[in-house]
């Protein structure tokens, strides 16, 4: 299969692009900057050759979203799975009363309007049918029932992108594409910190096996977390 994953040079996304690697897909491997913290990317493309490739993408930015698009296009590259994994989580445990809301739409635009920008400007390559998916990575801060009263901008984004996906969902039903919203647990990442009991690498191959249909999911809604479980919206 063809992979599309946005910030794939650390955390989540460099899992996920090493896992995919391993199992033989070829993953187009999607980087704000393609001169910071690509060592380890550029390693599994060098291990990889015929299989990893970089794609500059700055998802907060419309003009890199075409930009990147037209190139895949104008190599006929045609996609079989898109995922939007690429956040930040900012204002951490800031109250309300003290937020920064330059701060807040920051996050809007990567957390929300950045896989939107992706989608709008990738969908058109997504080969349509039943082993096609778009998978956008969420959390369990998206709930709206587990609301904790903190994180707001990330928490909020999250759960708007939970709306997206489920929108998706029904627009691309009758196309056969899978839409799905999923929490990857709470892992050791530069996002989740040392103390996460998670990996990303177990996530990592939870969403593999996702895309690759061979978990059976029972999840009415979009949302979901990496086993496959239905998370509560
Ligand atoms: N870690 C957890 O416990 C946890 C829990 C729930 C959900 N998640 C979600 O999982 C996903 C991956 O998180 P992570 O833990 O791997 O985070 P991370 O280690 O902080 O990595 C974030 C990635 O997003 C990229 N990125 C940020 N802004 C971007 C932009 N404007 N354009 C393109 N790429 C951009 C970063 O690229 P740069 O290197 O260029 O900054 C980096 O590759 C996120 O959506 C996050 O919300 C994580």
């Amino acid at each position: 299969m063809n992979l599309f994953i946005t910030g794939a040079n650390r955390g989540l996304g460099l899992a996920l692009t090493k896992e995919a690697a391993k199992r033989r897909h070829t993953v187009f491997a999607a980087v704000r900057n393609p001169e910071q913290r690509v060592e380890e990317l550029r390693q599994l493309q060098s291990d990889f050759p015929n299989q990893v490739f970089l794609l500059p993408l700055n998802i907060a930015d419309e003009a890199s979203c075409d930009a990147a698009s037209k190139r895949l296009r104008e190599e006929n590259v045609s996609l079989d799975v898109i995922i939007n994994n690429a956040g930040i989580l900012d204002e951490r445990s800031k109250k309300i009363e003290e937020l920064d809301m330059d701060k807040v739409e920051q996050t809007f635009h990567i957390n929300l309007f950045g896989p939107m920008r992706v989608i709008k400007h990738f969908l058109p390559l997504l080969a349509k049918g039943p082993n096609a998916s778009i998978i956008n990575i969420s959390s369990e801060a998206g709930s709206f029932q587990n609301a904790y009263g903190g994180d707001y901008p990330y928490a909020l984004s999250k759960s708007a992108l939970n709306m997206f996906s489920q929108q998706l969902k029904k627009y691309l039903a009758i196309d056969q594409v899978s839409v799905y919203a999923i929490h990857p647990g709470w892992i050791k990442t530069d996002m989740g910190g040392e103390r996460a009991p998670g990996t990303p690498e177990e996530s990592a191959r939870g969403f593999l096996d996702i895309v690759e249909k061979k978990m059976e999911i029972q999840a009415t809604s979009c949302f979901i977390n990496f086993k496959g479980e239905p998370m509560p919206l």
